[in-house]
C-alpha cells in the first residue's frame, strides 16, 4: 500500500491512473478502523479497479466541546488493516495541509442537515461536507462509499454531489453490527464494560420500533414512542433525540406511506452514540 500525504501528489496519482483507463473507488475515514470501515473498503474493491482510502481526523467537523483531541487514533494498526483489504493508496494528510492559514471556503448543504444530529451539533455537517468535497477534488474517484450508520451524513453527501455536479457515484453501505446488535463505531472504544452493555439499548429500541411497525403502526409517533419506552429501561442512557422521518428527505411525515428512518442519538456518560433503521411499507 502506497501512503500519500500531499494533495498535489494524490491528484497526480489519480490522473495517471485514469490515464491508464483504471477506475477509482474511494472510502474516506477518520481511522481507528473496524469491520464497518473494512466492509466499505471491500465493497469499493468490487466496484473499481483501484481502491483509495483516506485517514484524516477532520477538525472542522468537531464542535469546541467535542472529542477531537481525544478521538481514538492508531495509525500503524489502521495501515495494517488497510493493507489486508487490500487498499492501493492511503491518503493521510496533516491538518495544516488540508486547512492552511487563510482557508475560508465552506460547503454547506442547507436543508437535509437541519434536523437530527444537525440540530445538536452546530457546524458539524458543514465540516463534513467541506472536507468530503476537498477529498473528492483531491482523490478524483469514480465511486465513493459511505455507511448508512451515519445516515444524515450520507444524505447530505448525496445532496452535495447532486447540487455541485460531482461526477461521482455515491454507494451507500448497510450498517455493520456486533453480533449482539451494537452498531460498530470507533467511539465504542470509549465505553466501559457497563456502558457497553447499556449501549445495546439503542439497537434494542430500534428493534422495538420495528416491532411496532410490523404490528401495523403507521404513525411515526408510534415508532418513536416504542423506541423511547425501550430506551427508558436503561436509565444510564441520556437520550438526545429519537425521530422517525422520511428516509430520503429527512422531513417530518404524518403517516408512513414511504420508507422512514428511525434515528437515535444518545449519550452513555460522555460518549455520544448514534444508530438508525429504515422501515419501508409494502
Ligand atoms: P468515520 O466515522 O471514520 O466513518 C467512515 C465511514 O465508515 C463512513 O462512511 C461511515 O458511515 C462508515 N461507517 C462507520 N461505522 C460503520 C458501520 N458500523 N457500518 C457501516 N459503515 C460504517 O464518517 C466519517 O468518518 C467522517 O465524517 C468522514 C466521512 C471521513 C469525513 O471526515
Amino acid at each position: 500500500m502506497e501512503i500519500i500525504a500531499l494533495p498535489a501528489e494524490m491528484q497526480r496519482w489519480s490522473e495517471a491512473a485514469r490515464g491508464r483507463g483504471q477506475t477509482i473507488a474511494f472510502v474516506p475515514t477518520m481511522g481507528f478502523l473496524h469491520e464497518g470501515h473494512l466492509t466499505l473498503m471491500r465493497e469499493g474493491r468490487r466496484r473499481a479497479s483501484l481502491l483509495v482510502s483516506s485517514l484524516f481526523v477532520n477538525p472542522t467537523q468537531f464542535g469546541p466541546n467535542e472529542d477531537f483531541s481525544r478521538y481514538p487514533r492508531n495509525f500503524e494498526r489502521d495501515c495494517a488493516m488497510m493493507s489486508e483489504v487490500p487498499v492501493d493508496v492511503l491518503f493521510a494528510p496533516e491538518p495544516d495541509v488540508m486547512y492552511p492559514p487563510g482557508s475560508q471556503t465552506w460547503v454547506d448543504v442547507s436543508e437535509v442537515t437541519k434536523g437530527l444530529c444537525g440540530a445538536h451539533r452546530a457546524g458539524h455537517f458543514r465540516g463534513v461536507t467541506t472536507i468530503v468535497a476537498k477529498l473528492f477534488n483531491i482523490v478524483n474517484p469514480h465511486v465513493a462509499l459511505f455507511g448508512e450508520k451515519d445516515y444524515q451524513q450520507l444524505r447530505a453527501i448525496e445532496r452535495m454531489v447532486q447540487d455541485l455536479n460531482f461526477p461521482i457515484v455515491i454507494v451507500p453501505v448497510p450498517i455493520v453490527r456486533e453480533p449482539d446488535g451494537l452498531a460498530m463505531s470507533s467511539r465504542n472504544a470509549y465505553l466501559s464494560a457497563g456502558q457497553r452493555k447499556n449501549a445495546l439499548a439503542l439497537s434494542g429500541a430500534l428493534r422495538a420500533a420495528g416491532d411496532a411497525f410490523q404490528a401495523g403502526a403507521r404513525q411515526p409517533r408510534e415508532l418513536v414512542e416504542a423506541a423511547r419506552r425501550w430506551l427508558a429501561k436503561t436509565p444510564e442512557i441520556e437520550v438526545e433525540y429519537v425521530e422517525a422521518v422520511d428516509a430520503k428527505t429527512l422531513d417530518a411525515v404524518d403517516r408512513i406511506e414511504r420508507p422512514v428512518v428511525v434515528a437515535i442519538a444518545a449519550r452513555l456518560g460522555p460518549t455520544r452514540l448514534i444508530d438508525n433503521m429504515v422501515f419501508a411499507p409494502e
